[in-house]
């Protein structure tokens, strides 16, 4: 069977691209349903762009790639298209925009344009090789026992990457990189819980607070959460993206507030008062039960120095932690690292190596913050692909 374009993944780049690429596509996946990751994103409702697209907030080993294609296929572009839908939103926070309704709307809404745009989907299929000979890519796709050769022009890999095996995801858009000559980054876990030696927050799972979450000169400013593991929440999460193991995070526990002044302000109206209380009214009270092993939190307010107060703030402000490791692929929401974006046109997406192959999505070496600017880099990138075929 002959077809212009090959799509291999039907997730959000690959829906994408199909909706845009035109007749004669042929998607394929290995799942029983498309777009499983949109279906459970965002808890449900899809965190599907953010107002506050830009390329810095993309990690890649050249920052510069993912301009063109953001800026050809932009949030707004997307917003126009749930908007068009009658997809119902709303703004979350940080210019997350959400489904009101369920995810599923989104992906329903992939599903019309790919099939008004004349392309065909097969599930449950995969992929047994795949060559390039004379201009044509030649795959071999098993599907219900039955293996069909299918001769495309165009291929596009859009296989995500390696995070949530559970859900589906393999490295096969690295074997076919590799299979074409592309290098890879070393794909790893990302927007990933940190992992502790057992015990080290006994007590704490379950509690979240406002934090500022620091490693190098990168710092986010949202949600803390202890869990059983380790850390975790929005702050942690996109910490863990710039975090390499054996670096220390710093945390603000009470960023945006002159603690110092605070205490001294609160030692001269109540010095009686013990230190404890006086640090509840900045953090919870069981964070302080905790530090209070590591920071000598005894005593009252009347007992500490200008120099000690300044001291327990810059301990507070720059609390300093050593994260075992990550939770790794089991938990973590996207994959770092992945096609190496020097083997790729970042107009077009396709491969300076062969010609009609483009490489879309997670799999290619950029990874967006938390927020919609992963799908975000999905829908540019599908459609940068699709323009060019
Ligand atoms: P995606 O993973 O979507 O699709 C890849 C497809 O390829 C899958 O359908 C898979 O079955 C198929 N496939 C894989 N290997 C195959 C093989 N060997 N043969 C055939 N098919 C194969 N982002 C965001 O912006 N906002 C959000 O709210 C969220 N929320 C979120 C929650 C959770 C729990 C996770 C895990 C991730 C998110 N993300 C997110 C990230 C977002 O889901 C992710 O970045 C995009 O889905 C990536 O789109 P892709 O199409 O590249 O891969």
């Amino acid at each position: 069977m002959d077809v212009t374009t090959l799509i291999l993944g039907a997730g959000a780049a690959g829906l994408m691209c199909a909706g845009m690429a035109g007749p004669g596509t042929l998607v394929v996946d290995h799942a029983r349903a498309p777009g499983e990751k949109i279906r459970i994103s965002g808890g449900g409702r899809c965190n599907f762009t953010n107002l506050e697209v830009e390329p810095a907030r993309f990690l890649s080993g050249n920052p510069h790639f993912a301009k063109s294609a953001l800026a050809r296929y932009t949030q707004w572009d997307f917003l126009d298209l749930v908007s068009q839908a009658g997809i119902a939103w709303h703004e979350k926070t940080l210019g997350q925009l959400f489904c009101d309704g369920k995810a599923t709307q989104i992906v329903a809404l992939l599903l019309r344009r790919m099939e008004a745009a004349g392309a065909t989907l097969w599930l449950s299929t995969s992929l047994r090789d795949l060559a390039h000979r004379d201009g044509w890519f030649v795959a071999r796709l098993e599907r219900e026992g039955n293996v069909t050769e299918v001769r495309a022009r165009h291929l596009v890999v859009a296989t995500g990457g390696k995070s949530i095996p559970k859900m589906g995801a393999t490295g096969l858009a690295y074997d076919l990189a590799q299979q074409f000559g592309h290098a890879l980054v070393p794909p790893r876990p990302g927007l990933v819980p940190l992992t502790f030696p057992e015990g080290r927050f006994a007590g704490l799972a379950g509690l979240a607070l406002p934090v500022r979450a620091s490693c190098g000169a990168t710092s986010f400013d949202e949600a803390l959460l202890f869990t059983h593991r380790g850390l975790s929440g929005p702050a942690v999460l996109q910490i863990s993206s710039y975090w390499q193991e054996g670096e220390d995070l710093r945390i603000d526990l009470t960023p945006g507030t002159d603690l110092a002044g605070a205490l001294r302000a609160a030692r001269s109206e109540t010095g009686r008062r013990g230190l404890g209380t006086a640090l509840q009214q900045h953090l919870p009270a069981r964070l302080v039960a905790h530090l209070a092993e590591d920071l000598d939190l005894g005593g009252t307010l009347g007992d500490l120095s200008d120099r000690r107060i300044a001291a327990l703030a810059s301990d507070l402000g720059g609390w300093t932690l050593r994260p075992q490791g990550t939770e790794g692929w089991r938990t973590a929401e996207v994959t770092l690292g992945g096609v190496d974006t020097a083997g790729l046109d970042s107009r077009s997406m396709a491969s300076r190596h062969v010609r009609g192959l483009h490489f879309i999505g997670e799999a290619v070496d950029v990874t967006g913050w938390l927020g919609g600017y992963n799908f975000q880099w999905a829908w540019s990138s599908g459609a940068a692909a699709a323009r060019a075929i």
